[in-house]
């Protein structure tokens, strides 16, 4: 069954720069290497999408630079339908710098036209979100946008995917729209505005949340898998080992794989155990979109 998944959400180049360890304030380094490869949350979730084999519809801006255009032909070379992504004139396309260490990474990420990927560029192609089986969005464009697609695909009726994604507090008015809500453990802190110390406490939160917005919420937990409700009670989806290259971008082929299970009407459980599996075979390559698996390499590897 091809399901159709419309992504609203960023674009960027990335710029990764390979290092042995990241420069202290003042100081100069030599790094081993440079590489400008296609990212953004919105952009690799559509990817993740695409390469299982959905439908994958992205709504965005790029701008009318060479990073924009190069972009755009590698997201259709990767199976994303760019129609609606507007090339925004006078302005350059989003751009993170990656800092990639043998450890974690660290990223800067410098909006461009991500910034100007606003309401109506969205209600534009608000009939692709009208025929979609699962609307996903992140929170690398401006928040007036991700509430205004949220609200435009609940209107229809369409299921909505929430990655909270990088860590921001959000309004009442928008997580009331959001049936599947996707933090890291970071960023679900951040949205309980408090911290999450223990077990229990993650349990509670997660508890708590379902009840006050009647949202599914599924917390990631790196190379632990991830933790959902189960009859009420917290249950985890063990991760499974890999040899790491690149952990950008793992979160989401995550949701991309989420959101596809979701779209075939899998029941929760077997969605995630899809996604933590695609999303580990994605970072046994370098870069955020290089690794995402098909449907058969994931199937594979279960
Ligand atoms: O989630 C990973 C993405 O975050 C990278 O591709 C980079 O563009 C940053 O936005
Ligand atoms: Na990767």
């Amino acid at each position: 069954m091809t399901s159709k998944i419309v992504v609203v959400g960023s674009i960027n180049r990335d710029i990764v720069v390979s290092t042995n360890r990241m420069p202290v304030l003042g100081e100069t380094i030599q790094g081993e290497g440079i590489e400008y490869l296609s990212g953004g949350k919105g952009a690799n979730q559509a990817v993740g999408a695409a390469r299982l084999g959905a439908e994958s519809i992205l709504i965005g801006a790029v701008g009318d630079d060479f990073f924009g255009q190069g972009t755009l032909r590698e997201l259709e070379q990767s199976g994303v339908n760019t129609q609606c992504v507007e090339t925004i004139e006078g302005t350059p396309t989003g751009v993170a710098n990656i800092y990639h260490t043998s450890g974690d990474n660290c990223i800067v990420v410098i909006p461009g036209a991500n910034g100007l990927c606003t309401p109506e560029l969205v209600s534009r192609y608000a009939h692709e979100i009208e025929q979609a089986d699962i609307l996903l969005t992140q929170l690398e464009v401006p928040m007036e946008t991700v509430y205004s697609a949220l609200k435009l695909a609940k209107q229809f009726g369409v299921t909505t995917v929430l990655n909270p994604a990088p860590a921001q507090e959000l309004p009442e008015a928008l997580l009331q729209l959001v049936d599947y809500i996707t933090p890291n453990e970071t960023e679900f802190a951040t949205l309980c505005g408090h911290s999450l110390e223990t077990e229990a406490q993650l349990e509670q939160a997660m508890m708590e949340w379902k009840e006050r917005y009647n949202t599914q919420v599924i917390v990631t937990l790196g190379e632990k898998g991830c933790a959902f409700l189960k009859s009420g009670r917290m249950a985890s989806i063990p991760a499974y080992k890999v040899q790491v290259a690149d952990t950008t971008g793992a979160g989401d082929c995550f949701n991309g794989a989420l959101s596809f299970g979701l779209a075939q009407g899998w029941e929760l459980e077997r969605c995630l155990k899809f996604a933590v599996r695609a999303s580990a075979l994605s970072v046994t390559k370098f870069g955020a979109q290089e690794g995402m698996p098909t449907y058969d390499e994931v199937i594979s590897s279960l």
